[in-house]
């Protein structure tokens, strides 16, 4: 099938397929992309994603769909892997943070190119395990852990990244317990502000997760005197959507110095965990730096900390989420009714909305889309996205351009892979949609479709309440 990789933009009155981020032979870095990285226009006009079609794709599997292409999750994989061996002398390794997108399949290929897991509940915990995740490649995140989930995350052999005191002293009396010692990360906040939504910033001082440092002392002594806590490193996270390196260069400063007071008590701390962070192209004027850039940025802000401060190099370890998954996948949606209201603005509805993509209603994030079915046709108009729910806010996308639609037609909304899935729900009791993960032309299901079946699984009608209405 003839392909024709175009290169045009919406903003020129084409429909966006790829920007020119391709430079030479160079591989592109995932998150510096809109469209997962085999997205090609064929024959047919249609989008095409993993060599599938995507008209096709929602023929067969219905929409929303959630079309997740392997390959594009891979390299992103693959790239922080070779960047921290590049850039990195000492022994490196990221973590991918499952929160980001948690279930079976992403589980186990984060995990098949050698990242560890971070998950951030018991029921992320339990998905990674029963994805094949081992134990000792387990990070389990939260500000609030329950027993229940620390007795989980004990029995895996998983590492606990320690949030605060309760959580603290709940280990201290688990590890009387225990056989083996508990190993332990300690999350403190390391007072570094950064450029992105407050909802997702986590690293200045007045945030809900961590340790305040100003209480290093007494965490680093307080641990010291437990034997059976293991504490193997320091962690921070610094906030979401990032595009500034500079906060990750201060963070590598506090972080050493972090490393250099919890050797003072004896601990046995070897690794920095410098948290995720880096962000993604969600639309044409957003710029994040490369997965490489980013890393060569964190690595050399670390070895320069050491050097300054004569600390041998601790083991690196970074958890980033939406900069491996978020241009990975796209949504599809068919559109469905049109009101125009003269003057003032068009509405396309879509058959999906804030409960497959949370993220417009929650934080006002942007996202572009193209109509998929009609790739070659200059947009014509600019519309606004609604989603179907009972919501005035339930709105995709303020300003689409889009050429001219069709109920029926095939929506794509790009980057869509992180913080969608995760966040999603069943407002007016949608179904949430099925994902399909698309690699050489073959489409295989990673995620059901719910069925209404599915959505009352969980109710209950107390004896003599349903009795009569059929009447
Ligand atoms: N590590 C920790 C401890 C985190 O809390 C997070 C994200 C990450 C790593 C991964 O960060 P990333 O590389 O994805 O930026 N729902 C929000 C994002 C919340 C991020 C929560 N923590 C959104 O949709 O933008």
């Amino acid at each position: 099938m003839a392909k024709t990789p175009a290169s045009a933009s919406a903003m020129s009155g084409r429909q966006y397929i790829s920007e020119a981020t391709r430079k030479g032979t160079e591989e592109p870095s995932p998150n510096q992309e809109m469209l997962p990285l085999t997205a090609r226009v064929n024959s047919r006009d249609c989008l095409e994603i993993g060599g599938c079609d995507v008209q096709e794709l929602v023929k067969q599997f219905g929409s929303p769909l959630y079309i997740l292409d392997e390959e594009t999750l891979r390299t992103a994989c693959r790239q922080y892997r070779e960047a921290l061996k590049r850039y990195y002398p000492g022994k490196a390794s990221a973590i991918y943070a499952s929160k980001a997108w948690n279930c079976l399949a992403v589980c186990a290929i984060a995990a098949s190119e050698g990242l560890g897991i971070d998950v951030a509940s018991g029921g992320e915990l339990y998905t990674a395990i029963k994805a094949g995740v081992r134990g000792e490649n387990l990070y389990f995140h939260g500000n609030n852990k329950s027993r229940a989930e620390l007795d989980l995350a004990v029995e895996t052999g998983c590492t606990i990244m320690v949030d605060n005191w309760l959580e603290l002293e709940t280990l201290a009396e688990m590890v009387a317990s225990c056989d083996s010692p508990i190993k332990i990360m300690v999350r403190l906040t390391p007072g570094i502000e950064c450029h992105t939504h407050e909802y997702i910033r986590t690293g200045h001082l007045d945030s809900k997760f961590g340790f305040d440092p100003n209480q290093l002392d007494r965490v680093f002594a307080s641990i010291s005197k437990q034997s059976g806590l293991e504490c193997i490193g320091l962690h921070a996270h610094i906030g979401s959507q990032i595009f500034e390196l500079q906060p990750h260069e201060d963070l590598a400063e506090v972080m050493v110095d972090w490393l250099v007071k919890a050797d003072s008590y004896g601990l046995p701390t070897r690794i920095l965990d410098v948290g995720g962070g880096l962000g993604i192209r969600y639309v044409e004027t957003d710029d994040p730096p490369s997965i490489d850039a980013w890393v060569k940025t964190v690595s050399e802000a670390i070895v320069r900390a050491c050097k300054e401060r004569e600390w041998p190099l601790p083991e690196l370890m970074c958890e980033p989420g939406r900069s491996l998954i978020g241009t990975a996948c796209c949504t599809a949606y068919r559109i469905g009714g049109r009101k125009e209201i003269p003057d003032m603005r068009t509405y396309l509805a879509v058959d999906g909305g804030m409960s497959d993509n949370a993220r417009p209603i929650t934080y006002g994030s942007v996202y572009r889309a193209v109509v998929a079915n009609r790739m070659s046709e200059d947009c014509t108009e600019t519309v606004t996205i609604a989603g179907k729910h009972c919501e005035s806010g339930d709105i995709l996308i303020k300003e689409a351009p889009v050429p001219a639609t069709q109920p029926g037609d095939i929506l794509v909304t790009m980057g869509t892979g992180a913080y969608n899935y995760s966040m999603a729900s069943n407002y007016n009791r949608l179904t949430r949609p099925a994902a399909v993960l698309v690699s050489d032309g073959v489409a295989k299901t990673i995620l059901e479709r719910e069925t209404y079946e599915d959505l009352i699984r969980g109710d209950r009608l107390p004896e003599g309440l349903g009795s009569g209405l059929s009447n």
